[in-house]
């Protein structure tokens, strides 16, 4: 089994009920390719954990990388696993508010590092979290 978590850049037009129509079709999509995970959305990204069987795991991130409603995929984890984090659901998400809406560009978590970005999508802290995950 294996655990898989990318961060992209979420299309600007989307908004709460097209992500909640998004995450009820993978829930439902997932359960039968055993494929379990989360999806956190800030308003502005997506990171998304899947965990699943390998022959199920890399075709559906092959797909949803494809999909036009983000853009600048970026694979953080691709590992193998002994137990799911997620084990209960097809898909859930995550919603954190957007914190950088008035930000200025150089304090932006855009302008910085990977680890910061997440940090500034997760809350201080989760960046390590990740880099254990690993
Ligand atoms: C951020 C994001 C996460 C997604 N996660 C999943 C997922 O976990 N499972 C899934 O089947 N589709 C997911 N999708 C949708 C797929 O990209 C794709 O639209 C879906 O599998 C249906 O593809 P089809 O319409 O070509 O059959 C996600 C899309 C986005 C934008």
């Amino acid at each position: 089994m294996y655990r898989l978590v990318y961060f992209s850049n979420a299309n600007i037009d989307l908004n709460p009920s097209t992500i909640e129509g998004i995450v009820d079709k993978a829930a439902v999509r997932n359960r039968p390719l055993q494929i379990s995970g989360a999806l956190l959305y800030n308003g502005l990204n997506f990171l998304q954990i899947l965990e699943g069987p390998h022959q199920s795991l890399t075709p559906l991130y092959l797909q949803i990388r494809k999909d036009p409603r983000h853009s600048g995929v970026v694979k953080l984890v691709h590992e193998r696993i002994s137990a799911r984090i997620y084990p209960d659901w097809g898909m859930r998400l995550f919603c954190v508010a957007p914190k950088r809406a008035a930000a200025p560009m150089e304090t932006s978590p855009c302008a910085k590092d990977l680890p910061a970005m997440i940090d500034a999508f997760f809350g201080f802290g989760h960046a390590t979290a990740l880099a254990e995950l690993r």
